[in-house]
Protein backbone atom coordinates (compact mmCIF):
# COMPACT_ATOMS: atom_id res chain seq x y z
CA UNK A 1 0.00 0.00 0.00
CA UNK A 2 1.09 3.46 -0.79
CA UNK A 3 1.62 5.19 2.25
CA UNK A 4 1.51 9.54 2.57
CA UNK A 5 4.86 10.49 0.30
CA UNK A 6 6.60 12.96 2.26
CA UNK A 7 5.69 16.43 0.38
CA UNK A 8 2.38 16.69 2.17
CA UNK A 9 -0.94 15.31 3.51
CA UNK A 10 -4.00 16.87 4.68
CA UNK A 11 -5.96 14.70 6.62
CA UNK A 12 -9.02 14.33 8.04
CA UNK A 13 -10.19 13.95 11.18
CA UNK A 14 -12.97 11.21 12.03
CA UNK A 15 -14.21 13.18 14.72
CA UNK A 16 -15.72 15.34 12.64
CA UNK A 17 -17.83 12.48 10.68
CA UNK A 18 -21.33 11.35 10.31
CA UNK A 19 -21.08 8.23 12.46
CA UNK A 20 -24.15 7.29 10.70
CA UNK A 21 -22.51 7.59 7.08
CA UNK A 22 -18.90 7.18 7.91
CA UNK A 23 -17.84 4.64 5.31
CA UNK A 24 -19.25 6.71 2.89
CA UNK A 25 -17.57 9.63 3.84
CA UNK A 26 -14.14 8.11 3.81
CA UNK A 27 -14.73 6.36 0.44
CA UNK A 28 -15.70 9.85 -0.53
CA UNK A 29 -12.43 11.37 0.33
CA UNK A 30 -10.31 8.03 -0.73
CA UNK A 31 -11.96 8.74 -4.38
CA UNK A 32 -10.57 12.45 -3.82
CA UNK A 33 -6.96 11.09 -3.40
CA UNK A 34 -7.01 11.27 0.37
CA UNK A 35 -4.56 8.27 1.65
CA UNK A 36 -4.17 9.38 5.63
CA UNK A 37 -6.82 10.04 8.23
CA UNK A 38 -6.39 10.98 12.13
CA UNK A 39 -8.47 9.57 14.64
CA UNK A 40 -8.71 11.36 17.91
CA UNK A 41 -9.42 9.21 21.42
CA UNK A 42 -9.67 11.15 24.32
CA UNK A 43 -10.47 9.86 27.92
CA UNK A 44 -12.67 12.48 29.84
CA UNK A 45 -9.65 12.98 32.31
CA UNK A 46 -6.89 15.02 29.64
CA UNK A 47 -9.53 16.44 28.10
CA UNK A 48 -13.65 17.35 28.84
CA UNK A 49 -14.51 14.81 26.58
CA UNK A 50 -15.21 11.04 25.11
CA UNK A 51 -14.47 9.88 21.65
CA UNK A 52 -12.87 6.83 20.06
CA UNK A 53 -11.64 3.11 20.45
CA UNK A 54 -9.67 1.02 18.12
CA UNK A 55 -12.73 0.27 15.96
CA UNK A 56 -12.12 3.46 14.27
CA UNK A 57 -9.09 2.81 13.96
CA UNK A 58 -9.37 -0.57 12.32
CA UNK A 59 -12.34 0.70 9.72
CA UNK A 60 -10.06 3.13 8.32
CA UNK A 61 -7.40 0.44 8.08
CA UNK A 62 -10.17 -1.46 6.51
CA UNK A 63 -10.89 1.44 3.97
CA UNK A 64 -7.19 1.38 3.15
CA UNK A 65 -5.83 4.55 4.66
CA UNK A 66 -2.57 5.57 6.52
CA UNK A 67 -3.81 6.01 10.38
CA UNK A 68 -2.43 8.35 12.89
CA UNK A 69 -3.98 7.73 16.37
CA UNK A 70 -3.86 11.11 18.46
CA UNK A 71 -4.27 9.76 21.88
CA UNK A 72 -5.77 12.87 24.38
CA UNK A 73 -5.13 10.62 27.45
CA UNK A 74 -3.45 10.46 30.91
CA UNK A 75 -2.20 6.94 30.43
CA UNK A 76 -0.78 7.13 26.65
CA UNK A 77 1.55 4.40 26.96
CA UNK A 78 -0.92 1.87 29.25
CA UNK A 79 -3.58 2.21 25.74
CA UNK A 80 -1.00 2.53 23.09
CA UNK A 81 -1.24 -1.60 22.43
CA UNK A 82 -4.46 -1.70 21.60
CA UNK A 83 -4.17 0.59 18.98
CA UNK A 84 -0.89 -0.77 17.52
CA UNK A 85 -2.66 -4.11 17.42
CA UNK A 86 -5.96 -2.13 15.73
CA UNK A 87 -3.04 -1.69 13.31
CA UNK A 88 -2.47 2.47 13.33
CA UNK A 89 0.84 3.51 11.78
CA UNK A 90 1.65 6.69 14.06
CA UNK A 91 0.79 7.06 17.74
CA UNK A 92 0.62 10.24 19.32
CA UNK A 93 1.06 11.26 22.64
CA UNK A 94 0.70 14.59 24.81
CA UNK A 95 3.99 16.06 26.14
CA UNK A 96 2.05 17.28 28.81
CA UNK A 97 1.80 13.40 30.66
CA UNK A 98 4.89 12.00 29.68
CA UNK A 99 7.74 12.14 32.28
CA UNK A 100 10.71 11.43 29.78
CA UNK A 101 8.98 12.33 25.90
CA UNK A 102 12.15 10.96 24.19
CA UNK A 103 12.37 7.07 26.27
CA UNK A 104 8.11 7.01 25.10
CA UNK A 105 8.89 7.97 21.76
CA UNK A 106 11.66 5.34 21.43
CA UNK A 107 9.09 2.77 23.45
CA UNK A 108 6.42 4.01 20.97
CA UNK A 109 8.68 3.02 18.22
CA UNK A 110 10.07 -0.57 19.87
CA UNK A 111 5.91 -1.91 19.23
CA UNK A 112 6.60 -1.06 15.29
CA UNK A 113 4.37 1.90 14.52
CA UNK A 114 5.98 5.69 14.10
CA UNK A 115 6.21 8.00 17.32
CA UNK A 116 3.82 11.23 17.31
CA UNK A 117 4.74 13.95 20.04
CA UNK A 118 2.08 16.71 20.83
CA UNK A 119 2.19 20.10 22.48
CA UNK A 120 -0.91 21.72 23.77
CA UNK A 121 -1.54 26.06 23.00
CA UNK A 122 -0.31 26.68 26.42
CA UNK A 123 2.97 24.30 26.02
CA UNK A 124 5.99 25.77 24.89
CA UNK A 125 7.85 23.97 21.52
CA UNK A 126 11.33 23.08 23.60
CA UNK A 127 10.58 19.94 25.19
CA UNK A 128 9.37 18.89 21.51
CA UNK A 129 12.53 20.14 19.74
CA UNK A 130 14.80 18.28 22.49
CA UNK A 131 13.40 15.01 21.76
CA UNK A 132 12.78 15.42 18.33
CA UNK A 133 15.20 12.55 17.30
CA UNK A 134 13.09 10.37 18.56
CA UNK A 135 9.92 11.91 17.23
CA UNK A 136 8.45 10.76 13.15
CA UNK A 137 5.50 13.27 13.88
CA UNK A 138 5.45 16.51 15.95
CA UNK A 139 2.43 18.09 16.50
CA UNK A 140 1.37 21.16 17.25
CA UNK A 141 -2.05 21.95 18.56
CA UNK A 142 -3.93 24.83 17.32
CA UNK A 143 -7.28 25.23 19.24
CA UNK A 144 -7.29 23.57 23.20
CA UNK A 145 -7.62 20.11 22.48
CA UNK A 146 -11.00 18.29 23.25
CA UNK A 147 -13.86 19.20 20.38
CA UNK A 148 -13.94 19.65 16.90
CA UNK A 149 -15.07 22.82 15.23
CA UNK A 150 -12.92 25.61 17.54
CA UNK A 151 -11.58 28.89 16.20
CA UNK A 152 -7.72 28.35 14.51
CA UNK A 153 -5.21 29.82 16.49
CA UNK A 154 -3.09 31.81 14.21
CA UNK A 155 -0.35 32.46 17.18
CA UNK A 156 0.81 29.09 17.15
CA UNK A 157 2.59 29.17 13.90
CA UNK A 158 6.08 30.50 15.64
CA UNK A 159 6.25 27.05 16.85
CA UNK A 160 5.64 25.72 13.56
CA UNK A 161 8.52 27.73 12.10
CA UNK A 162 10.77 26.92 14.43
CA UNK A 163 10.28 22.86 14.41
CA UNK A 164 10.65 23.45 10.95
CA UNK A 165 14.01 24.95 11.06
CA UNK A 166 15.10 22.27 13.71
CA UNK A 167 14.29 19.45 11.18
CA UNK A 168 15.46 21.21 8.46
CA UNK A 169 18.84 21.90 9.69
CA UNK A 170 18.98 18.13 11.61
CA UNK A 171 18.03 16.79 8.49
CA UNK A 172 15.44 14.74 9.80
CA UNK A 173 12.65 12.78 8.49
CA UNK A 174 10.00 14.30 10.68
CA UNK A 175 6.62 15.60 10.12
CA UNK A 176 5.13 18.59 11.55
CA UNK A 177 1.55 18.37 12.03
CA UNK A 178 -1.44 20.55 12.85
CA UNK A 179 -4.66 20.66 14.09
CA UNK A 180 -7.64 22.24 15.35
CA UNK A 181 -10.12 24.71 13.10
CA UNK A 182 -7.96 23.99 10.36
CA UNK A 183 -10.04 25.49 7.10
CA UNK A 184 -9.57 26.69 3.66
CA UNK A 185 -8.85 30.51 4.76
CA UNK A 186 -5.93 29.35 6.76
CA UNK A 187 -4.32 26.36 5.62
CA UNK A 188 -1.96 28.26 2.97
CA UNK A 189 -0.44 30.07 6.85
CA UNK A 190 0.09 26.37 7.95
CA UNK A 191 1.30 25.07 5.08
CA UNK A 192 3.85 28.34 4.66
CA UNK A 193 5.34 28.26 8.37
CA UNK A 194 6.36 24.94 7.44
CA UNK A 195 3.51 21.89 8.43
CA UNK A 196 3.37 19.03 5.58
CA UNK A 197 0.26 17.31 7.60
CA UNK A 198 -2.48 19.46 8.08
CA UNK A 199 -5.62 18.02 9.89
CA UNK A 200 -8.92 18.93 9.03
CA UNK A 201 -11.91 17.96 10.65
CA UNK A 202 -14.79 19.97 10.07
CA UNK A 203 -13.55 21.45 7.11
CA UNK A 204 -14.16 18.21 5.34
CA UNK A 205 -16.53 15.88 6.84
CA UNK A 206 -18.72 18.95 7.82
CA UNK A 207 -18.89 20.00 4.04
CA UNK A 208 -21.72 19.36 1.62
CA UNK A 209 -19.26 17.61 -0.28
CA UNK A 210 -16.36 16.42 1.52
CA UNK A 211 -14.56 15.51 -1.77
CA UNK A 212 -14.54 18.62 -3.08
CA UNK A 213 -13.59 20.26 0.29
CA UNK A 214 -10.34 17.87 0.42
CA UNK A 215 -9.58 18.66 -3.20
CA UNK A 216 -9.42 22.45 -2.10
CA UNK A 217 -7.80 22.43 1.10
CA UNK A 218 -4.62 20.22 -0.86
CA UNK A 219 -4.78 22.47 -3.74
CA UNK A 220 -4.15 25.83 -1.26
CA UNK A 221 -1.84 23.48 0.83
CA UNK A 222 0.09 22.51 -1.95
CA UNK A 223 0.42 25.70 -3.34
CA UNK A 224 1.81 27.38 -0.01
CA UNK A 225 4.32 24.87 1.00
CA UNK A 226 8.24 25.29 0.09
CA UNK A 227 9.20 21.83 0.08
CA UNK A 228 13.27 21.74 1.86
CA UNK A 229 15.95 22.80 -0.71
C1 LIG B 1 -9.52 18.32 18.69
C2 LIG B 1 -9.02 17.27 17.77
C3 LIG B 1 -9.08 17.66 16.31
C4 LIG B 1 -10.43 18.02 15.79
C5 LIG B 1 -10.26 18.76 14.49
O1 LIG B 1 -9.12 18.07 19.96
O2 LIG B 1 -7.73 16.89 18.09
O3 LIG B 1 -8.55 16.62 15.51
O4 LIG B 1 -11.16 16.90 15.59
O5 LIG B 1 -11.48 19.23 14.07
P1 LIG B 1 -11.64 20.69 13.45
O6 LIG B 1 -10.82 20.66 12.19
O7 LIG B 1 -13.11 20.77 13.19
O8 LIG B 1 -11.14 21.66 14.43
Amino acid sequence: MIVATKTLAVVPSLLAGDLARLGEQLDQVKAAGCHWVSVDVMDGHFVPNLSFGPDFVKLAKKKGFYVDTHLMVTNPMQVAPWFVEAGTDVLTAHIEVLENPAESMKAIRKLGVKSGLAVKPKTAVDGLIKALDSVDLALVMTVEPGFGGQKFMADMMPKVAALRAAIDEKNLDCWIQVDGGVNAVNIAQCAAAGADSLVAGSAVFAAKDPAAAFRELELKARAAFKPQQ
